[in-house]
């Protein structure tokens, strides 16, 4: 039989077993017999070498249409055998699309992202600018430029992680900032007053973790330097940002404290939201709860940094962010808010 004669007799068999392979099985078993690197064509063209160049024209034409017709049919028939099992409820390979889909689990920003978004929305409006500084910094610039000389107790190695690294060229030595003050420095080096800025950031401090404790807690710093600011413009400034945050009817506190890069400074306490100056557990008893340490910039802080105190002055303040949540919600133990519970996170969606 010629080959031309073989390959038609071949097409009409491959199409006819085709429509009987139903099962995915047989489906694959015709493909390897048809189409694979064995199939029977292959064995087929394989008498090819005996023809003469005319004939082998002719049959390789037959052989590529023919190909192509049954590939075509195989694709039409997985095709259809695809929606045949999506739709028939008979078949043993179902897809039920009917059934209700899965809820995505949504999540949601973490107490503390929330806390310091609402912050910052807060001294923005008031015209403050948002910038981030970095969180290895020299002693430079968390110590020596904030009016903290060498032998300094806040310096001590027990409250700071030092970094493993030798001094730069000027002696300045690597650490993780305790606190987001250095800013302050690195904010007045390169621009001029008029400044009013937020810092958010991590800090790092050497201390055992307790229920009030973490080494590593999130701050806000402030700043404003100008001509003829004064005392009433931070507490202003406070009070309306308390004012803000916690509700037009919750107290404000201030009282003489001491930061040395301050002059003077203060902190300010907020009235316990549990039992409005009563006293509770939540306070400690005290009616009232310590959020933030401010002040009036040092004229030495301005100095250093190349501000004339005669002619401009400035307030600070920082606070602690962990604590503001805290505080808001009545929560007794700040290492839940990293332990990663979501039974605990959950509940600030
Ligand atoms: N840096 C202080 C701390 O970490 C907080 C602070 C106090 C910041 C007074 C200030 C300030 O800017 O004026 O506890």
């Amino acid at each position: 039989m010629d080959i031309k004669q073989q390959i038609i007799e071949l097409r009409t068999q491959a199409l006819e077993e085709l429509s009987r392979a139903d099962t995915l099985a047989e489906l694959e078993e015709w493909r390897v017999r048809y189409l694979g690197k064995k199939s029977r064509l292959t064995e087929i063209l394989r008498g090819l070498a005996t023809l003469s160049i005319e004939e082998r024209k002719e049959a390789g034409a037959v052989s590529n249409s023919f190909k192509q017709e049954i590939e075509e049919a195989y694709r039409q028939k997985e095709k259809l055998r695809r929606i045949d099992t999506l739709g028939s409820s008979s078949s043993k390979e179902t897809i039920d699309i009917s059934l209700p889909g899965r809820p995505f689990a949504r999540g949601h920003l973490h107490p503390v992202a929330q806390a310091l978004n609402e912050i910052v929305a807060i001294f923005t409006a008031m015209g403050f600018q948002v910038l981030e500084g970095p969180e290895v910094e020299w002693d430079y610039y968390n110590f020596d430029m904030l009016n903290m000389p060498k032998e300094h107790p806040a310096r001590a190695a027990t409250d700071t992680f030092w970094l493993d690294a030798p001094p730069n060229e000027k002696g300045w030595q690597m650490l993780l900032r305790t606190h987001t003050s250095p800013m302050q420095v690195r904010t007045m080096e390169k621009s001029k007053p008029p400044i009013r800025i937020v810092v958010p950031g991590i800090v790092h401090r050497y201390e055992a973790t307790d229920a009030t404790h973490l080494s590593m807690f999130s701050q806000i710093e402030g700043l404003a330097v100008d001509e003829g600011i004064c005392m009433a413009d931070l507490k202003g400034t406070l009070h309306e940002f308390a004012r803000r945050f916690f509700g037009p009817d919750r107290r404000v506190r201030f009282r003489c404290d001491f930061f040395p890069y301050v002059e003077p400074g203060a902190e300010m306490a907020v009235e316990c939201a549990v039992c409005h100056g009563g006293g509770c557990r939540l306070c400690g008893g005290a009616g009232w709860i310590e959020v933030l340490g401010s002040g009036m910039v040092h004229p030495r802080v301005l100095e250093g940094v190349g501000i004339d105190p005669k002619k401009y002055s400035g307030f600070a303040f920082g606070m602690g962010i962990e604590r503001i949540p805290l505080l808001k919600y009545g929560i007794e133990d700040i290492r839940l808010f990293y332990g990663n519970d979501l039974r605990f996170l959950r509940q600030f969606r």
